[in-house]
């Protein structure tokens, strides 16, 4: 393996080793609440600690910094290649320094949407946030399958990372109204079965992108007949 590929692999080994166990952590807390406020609801006795909100909320409150994280990390590795192989730093500078603006602002902005504590202030760094995913996003050089956009790891990637934003910008508002909660619900099994959706995507990603070395030679197969000369 080349040092590209290796750098390949970061992103998908990172999501493996750290987000998924995340997700199953924060599904299992989250179950737990549901079943312990619908036990005190109905007046039933529960063996479900009264902390179990709170570690969902702080697992959540990982998670979601996670998701946004190994999105901007997934697209690193593209766009960078893209920028040292075709010259970029010398033929179109400020595209460099519009995607590292974009990273920063980015990041910005979704450090300032944690300490939010209006909702017009949540909603408009979850609104930043959320832009700067999806400008960074529609760059040259990130594999979108724009034509197969439903079976597609970057659109999959992108939706899940933007549920993760609202998640967050949404967070005082669960515990205040029951629409709020529900659509909390609702939004968040749309991101597992998209989570779901990451894992299958991504391995189908590592299995059909070459090894560096074997490029000049997979690129010159008829990818639409599937042959190779
Ligand atoms: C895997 C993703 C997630 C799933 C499936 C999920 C699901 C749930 C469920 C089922 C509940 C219980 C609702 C009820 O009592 O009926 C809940 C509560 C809540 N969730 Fe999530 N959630 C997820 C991620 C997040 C994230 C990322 C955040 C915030 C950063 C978050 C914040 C909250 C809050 C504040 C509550 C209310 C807790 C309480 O009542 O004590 N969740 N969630
Ligand atoms: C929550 C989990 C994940 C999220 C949010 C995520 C998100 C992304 C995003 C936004 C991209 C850039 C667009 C693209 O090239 O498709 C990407 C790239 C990629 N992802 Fe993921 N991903 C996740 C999990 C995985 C997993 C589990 C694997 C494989 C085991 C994987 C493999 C890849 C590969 C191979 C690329 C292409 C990277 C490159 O060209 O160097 N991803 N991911």
């Amino acid at each position: 393996m080349n040092t590209t590929d290796i750098f390949r692999l970061v992103h998908p080994a990172i999501a493996v080793f750290y987000v998924f166990p995340l997700i199953g952590i924060a599904t299992y807390f989250a179950l737990q609440t549901r079943q312990r406020r619908l036990a005190a609801v109905n007046k039933e006795k529960t063996k479900i600690a009264p902390v179990v909100g709170q570690e969902h909320v702080k697992i959540g409150r990982l998670l979601a910094a996670s998701v946004v994280g190994i999105s901007l990390l997934g697209m690193a590795h593209p766009l960078i290649k893209t920028i040292i192989g075709n010259n970029v730093w010398a033929e179109a500078p400020f595209q460099v320094v519009f995607i590292a603006a974009m990273y920063g602002l980015t990041i910005a902005a979704f450090i300032v949407l944690y300490q939010a504590k209006t909702p017009a202030w949540r909603g408009a760094f979850a609104t930043l946030s959320s832009m700067g995913i999806i400008i960074l996003g529609c760059q040259p050089g990130i594999f979108r399958r724009s034509n197969e956009w439903f079976i597609s790891h970057y659109y999959y990637g992108i939706v899940a990372a933007v549920l993760m934003v609202i998640s967050v910008a949404a967070l005082p508002e669960i515990y205040k109204s029951k629409a709020w909660r529900r659509s909390h619900i609702a939004l968040n099994v749309i991101a597992l079965l998209l989570f779901v959706g990451m894992g299958v995507t991504g391995t189908r990603d590592l299995l059909e992108i070459p090894l560096s070395w074997q490029e000049p030679v997979v690129y010159q197969c008829d990818f639409a007949n599937k042959t190779c000369e």
